[in-house]
């Protein structure tokens, strides 16, 4: 650890923290409506293999890549290889998060006000033609998700100027495991409905008709996106992990805890879309309009809702703290400003493209490229562009450019033997992933044609 430098305290912490990154809206908001948009079944199984053979090795790469930088993305990119252009990933990441963070802090803002429903019980005795309707009114009107856009990236902007340890780690290690709780419960719930089987089959049971090149980007960019990859997330916080800490073991964890966490939601919701008559492909607003439905349907319904959206925007909390502190660190040590300049800063830039966004399904919905609303766009360049490219770039510079050495120094320790574990990690690394990420990508964006 570099003198002066903050850091995770413990063991747990740092799989807390980084977990705490990876599992957020991505995995249940934005799994389960991507999943329904893409046909259910296959969608999940390609989303399953590429998060074993492309996630958990990018994300043990950019682990190791951060660690031995200790620096941010750009610097520790300028550090590991001077005088050449390597660092405009760390760029491209900045960019990304940049993105990113404006539509996510547009659905975090529905979450808090999906809080404020459950909290003045706002669901009950509703149908679930009413609970769409609820959400759409409240999507498309102007002030109340602008408002919660901002007040999120507040709390979010909170919690940075804190610091790592103090802040990003503290709340992390308490409310993850009752997330994981909680989510158990709704699946109970779920799976016991009128009518649960056909859900549990669409998710579960594969049908490749419905799978194209678009659906397998989609894929890609999913995975890329639920376990923070490709955006330099993962090399911030392996800058603070401990010289001691098996990589290897923190990179496996934080996978499967996230992949965990989606299933389950998945779960959650898929029984309920279809005994409740709802469209799977229902888009960005599927779980605001499914899990009410469900609540109404359980005992303590009230008291469950309004944990479960506490605990959503605790988890989207935790990870927007990861992709502010991508930005802040950033301007702290490239820019030399202060950690509360820095944090005002990305404010007020995020603060007003999170608004276009969050009024892109209101007052902006006919703002469009390319058929798309700025909230779509933003979604898309940054998870099935930036995050696939910049995870390309990312591999190439661990395979090919990074000495082999210092990669197994840093992942298995100084001068020890290679194990064939990472053999194999390193065959995926340098042919297959950097294969397998150009092949989706060209096939979906057109360039090739298979
Ligand atoms: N993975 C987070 C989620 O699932 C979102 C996130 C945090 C993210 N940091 C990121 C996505 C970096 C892409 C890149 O909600």
């Amino acid at each position: 650890m570099q003198q002066g430098r903050d850091g995770f305290s413990s063991r747990f912490g740092v799989i807390a923290a980084a977990a705490g990154s990876a599992i957020g809206l991505g995995n249940i908001w934005r799994f389960p409506y991507v999943l329904g948009e893409n046909g259910g079944g296959a969608f999940f199984l390609v989303y399953m293999a590429f998060i074993l053979v492309l996630g958990v090795p990018l994300m043990l790469t950019e682990m190791s890549i951060g660690r031995a930088g200790q620096r941010n993305p750009y610097g520790t990119f300028r550090f590991l290889a001077p005088k050449t252009k390597w660092y405009l990933v760390g760029v491209m990441g900045v960019a990304a998060a940049f993105l990113i963070l404006s539509f996510y802090s547009a659905v975090a803002g529905w979450t808090l006000q999906y809080l404020f429903d459950a909290v003045t019980d706002g669901f009950s005795g509703k149908s679930s033609v009413e609970l769409n309707g609820m959400f759409e009114s409240f999507r498309s009107s102007t002030y109340a998700p602008s408002i919660w856009t901002l007040v999120f990236l507040v709390m979010t902007g909170c919690v940075v100027v804190a610091g790592v340890e103090k802040g990003i780690e503290k709340y992390a290690k308490v409310l993850m495991p009752l997330l994981f709780v909680i989510i158990i419960i709704l699946d109970i719930r779920a799976v016991t409905l009128d009518g649960a089987e056909e859900g549990l089959k669409f998710l579960f049971h594969p049908d490749f008709s419905k799978l194209d090149s678009k659906a397998v980007l989609e894929a890609l960019g999913q995975a890329f996106f639920s376990l923070s990859l490709g955006m330099g997330t993962m090399i911030t916080y392996g800058s603070y992990i401990g010289k001691k800490e098996n990589l290897f073991s923190s990179a496996t964890s934080v996978s499967l805890a996230d992949t965990a966490i989606a299933v389950l939601a998945g779960v959650a919701i898929f029984p309920a879309v279809f005994a409740f008559g709802i469209k799977p492909d229902s888009g960005p607003g599927l779980v605001f309009i499914t899990l009410p439905n469900v609540f109404q349907q359980m005992p303590g319904g009230y008291f469950f809702s309004v944990l479960f959206f506490f605990l959503l925007v605790i988890a989207a909390l935790t990870s927007s703290i990861s992709l502010l502190e991508v930005v802040v660190s950033y301007f702290t040590e490239e820019l030399k400003i202060s950690r509360a300049k820095a944090t005002v800063i990305s404010f007020i830039s995020i603060g007003v493209f999170g608004v276009m966004c969050s009024l892109s399904s209101g007052p902006l919905k006919e703002a469009t490229i390319f058929d798309k609303t700025i909230f779509d766009m933003f979604d898309y360049i940054s998870s099935n562009i930036l995050l696939p490219v910049a995870g390309f770039l990312i591999v190439i510079f661990t395979g090919w450019k990074w000495a082999r050495k210092s990669v197994s120094n840093e992942i298995l320790g100084k001068d020890k033997p290679e194990t064939s574990l990472f053999k194999v990690f390193m065959f995926i690394i340098k042919f297959i992933a950097p294969f397998a990420i150009a092949l989706v990508f060209m096939n979906a964006v057109g360039i090739l044609d298979l």
